[in-house]
């Protein structure tokens, strides 16, 4: 099928490896697949299964071995269509929480004159409006990753790519941290793609899951996760008999993977 400019990302027929002393490692494929406006994509699948790969692919990081990776129409790979946020933050040390996020405004070509309202804007979204002059080392991690968060939104990417972000937190703060990405994505013209092995953190976030096969991963699964969005709180729809369906379904198909 021809390739529609809408999309934000578009795997055609896509296979990655990777060269080693060993000989070639097969890490993923081949796989078709395509992200539209609006989804919050969410990758599951074991360890090795190449989640990490498909986001780099995605985000340009890497290119195929074979097929092609095309991103909103057609714009060269890698562009700053694409807000990546990692399991560890990454944070720029020497500055401060405001001024990690005014780099990337900087990178993002804001204006200075703007940059300011901005970065407090940002902050803001993410919850941390008070921590603008502190010292990255001086906040928990929950807090870091945060700021990681907000950066990745400077420059308003069309398509956020989360790797594993809340794998090294606790899990309080990673609840509440997924609620906040919840609520923060629901721009329609914005879509997510959000590894992670954690099967009730898909289900949560998710408008839509892949599982991986075991290396090299193909799609096992591809399901749509129609839970409310809107209206209910995070208690409610982690205590709802549709979750623990879903729950259910796709637990069963990451066992199907392994065995
Ligand atoms: N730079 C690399 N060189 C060689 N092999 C790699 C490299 N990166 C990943 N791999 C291999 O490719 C496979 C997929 O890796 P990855 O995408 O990181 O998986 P996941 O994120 O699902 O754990 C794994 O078997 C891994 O060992
Ligand atoms: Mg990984």
């Amino acid at each position: 099928m021809a390739s529609d400019a809408t999309a934000l990302a578009d795997l055609v027929d896509v296979e990655h490896g990777y060269r080693t002393k060993a000989g070639a490692v097969p890490a993923l494929g081949p796989i078709d697949l395509r992200v539209d406006p609006g989804e919050f994509l969410v990758v599951v699948g074991p360890s090795g299964s190449g989640k990490s790969t498909l986001l780099r692919l995605i985000a340009g990081f890497e290119r195929p071995t074979a097929g092609d990776v095309l991103r909103l129409g057609g714009t060269p790979v890698p562009g700053r269509d694409v807000g990546v946020v990692f399991q560890q933050p990454r944070l720029f040390p020497w500055q401060t929480v405001a001024g990690n996020i005014g780099a990337a405004l900087r990178w993002a070509d804001v204006p200075k004159p703007d940059r300011s309202r901005r970065t407090a804007e940002l902050l803001a979204a993410v919850g941390l409006a008070e921590l603008g002059p502190r010292r990255t080392w001086e906040i928990s991690g929950g807090q870091q990753q945060r700021v990681a968060i907000a950066r990745a939104l400077a420059a308003r990417p069309k398509l956020l790519l989360m790797d594993e972000p809340f794998a090294a937190l606790d899990a309080l703060t990673r609840e509440r941290l997924q609620e906040d990405v919840r609520s923060l994505t629901d721009d329609a013209g914005q879509g997510v793609v959000f590894v992670t092995h954690s099967v009730d953190e898909a289900v949560f976030l998710a408008s839509r899951i892949i599982v991986l096969t075991d290396r090299p991963g193909r799609i096992a699964l591809d399901v749509p996760i129609t839970l409310p969005r809107k209206g209910i709180s995070a208690d409610e729809l982690r205590g709802s008999p549709e979750y623990a369906a879903f729950r259910g379904e796709i637990a069963a198909a990451v066992r199907a993977t392994v065995s």
